[in-house]
């Protein structure tokens, strides 16, 4: 991952024991694939088209935030074709020689998956432009007046890109890809869906009520919902509860300190201090950041994303402000409807 994420619980980022975990709940299939539904058809047609012409699928690039299902696709593709995968990562392509070494050893309809292609080096992006376009490298033996490119033509193979930054991908690299998915957030229907899944591996007996309130709490992302999951498996074996409903899911995860909408510790502190010390703002990014006793970068990319795609917050030119429903989630009443909150204002200074 691109930046690291301190919250264990409803961070985007895998913690390094989850990596196996996560191996272990991936669906194989396109058809386990729960959700995403036009991605899923278009990339459907896309597979099923190669296989009728017998040869390679276009390259595929797969975008959108992290935990939404781009590695678990770029591995049903391969399965699909019933092709080998080879995967690499952007950041470990850090010369031409290190990109050239994997495309000259690729087999005849090989997968190759390059994670977080955004990161990779400037003069490997450049030799799989042709790579992806002509299927042909050219490798530069020798250096400096005596240096000489040998082309080496290579067999057709299908690359799957991925990346949380879609727009950080130059044009010409964008453009060279047949098909790209967006991924999209999920619904707390898809996440239920996920869920049952995964609890029918971990061996869980939940009810379809205790699925809807994991499902609420996991901020529209697979990884964060399976998380959930565990958390409340162990919560849930420690307290010696066999079947999990809709209170006790929400007594693991209150816990752990994830409340209703999926806000941890952090969220709720900058909305508390938003509303409780600057009347709901608009108050400028570093002060709330000294407010909640956290880095400026931490608080505007880690938890201002969610609570902006909540309606929560709001960024504007004068600070940042707390939405009306804000305060309600708070259990506090918003100024416009009477709140007295000037006094509150100056309650906590010293
Ligand atoms: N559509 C889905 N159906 C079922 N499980 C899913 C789905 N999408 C993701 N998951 C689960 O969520 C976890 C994370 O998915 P995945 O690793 O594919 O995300 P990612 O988009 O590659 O994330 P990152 O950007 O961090 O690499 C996996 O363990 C997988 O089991
Ligand atoms: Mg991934």
């Amino acid at each position: 991952m691109s930046t690291e994420d301190p919250r264990e619980l409803i961070g985007t980022a895998p913690a390094a024991e989850e990596k196996a975990l996560e191996g272990a709940l991936r669906p194989k299939a396109l058809d386990d694939f729960v959700g995403q539904q036009k991605v899923r058809h278009q990339l459907s047609l896309v597979l099923q088209s190669s296989k009728l012409r017998e040869t390679a699928a276009d390259h595929v690039l797969l975008s959108g935030p992290p935990g939404l299902g781009k590695t678990t696709l770029a591995m049903i593709i391969a399965a699909e074709m019933s092709a080998p995968l080879r995967i690499t990562s952007g950041p470990a392509i850090q010369h031409a020689g290190d990109l050239a070494a994997i495309l000259s050893s690729l087999t005849e309809g090989e997968v190759l998956f390059i994670d977080e292609i955004h990161r990779m080096s400037r003069p490997a992006e450049e030799m799989l432009y042709m790579a992806m376009e002509d299927f042909r490298v050219d490798i530069i033996v020798g250096k400096g007046a005596g240096a000489t490119s040998i082309p080496l033509e290579l067999p057709r193979f299908t690359l799957v890109g991925a990346t949380t930054r879609a727009g950080l991908l130059p044009g010409p690299l964008r453009d060279r890809f047949g098909f790209t998915g967006h991924l999209e957030y999920y619904t707390p229907e898809e996440l239920q869906q996920v869920l049952r899944r995964s609890a029918g591996m971990l061996d869980m007996n939940v009810t379809t009520e205790g699925f809807v309130e994991i499902s609420t709490r996991s901020r529209g992302t697979p990884r964060i919902a399976n998380r959930l999951l565990r958390r409340v498996r162990d919560w849930a074996l420690v307290h010696e509860v066999d079947e999990v409903d809709r209170t006790t899911a929400a007594q693991a995860l209150d816990t752990y300190e994830v409340d209703a909408l999926g806000l941890d510790r952090l969220d709720r502190a900058v909305l508390h201090a938003l509303c409780t010390k600057f009347n709901g703002g608009p108050v400028g990014l570093s002060t709330l950041a000294i407010l909640v006793g956290e880095e400026t970068e931490t608080v505007e990319t880690v938890a201002e994303p969610y609570l902006v795609r909540e309606g929560l917050l709001a960024r504007t030119p004068r600070g940042r402000i707390a939405t009306t429903a804000a305060w309600h989630h708070l259990g506090l009443t918003p100024p416009d409807e009477g709140g007295a909150n000037t006094p509150a204002l100056w309650a906590n200074e010293p």
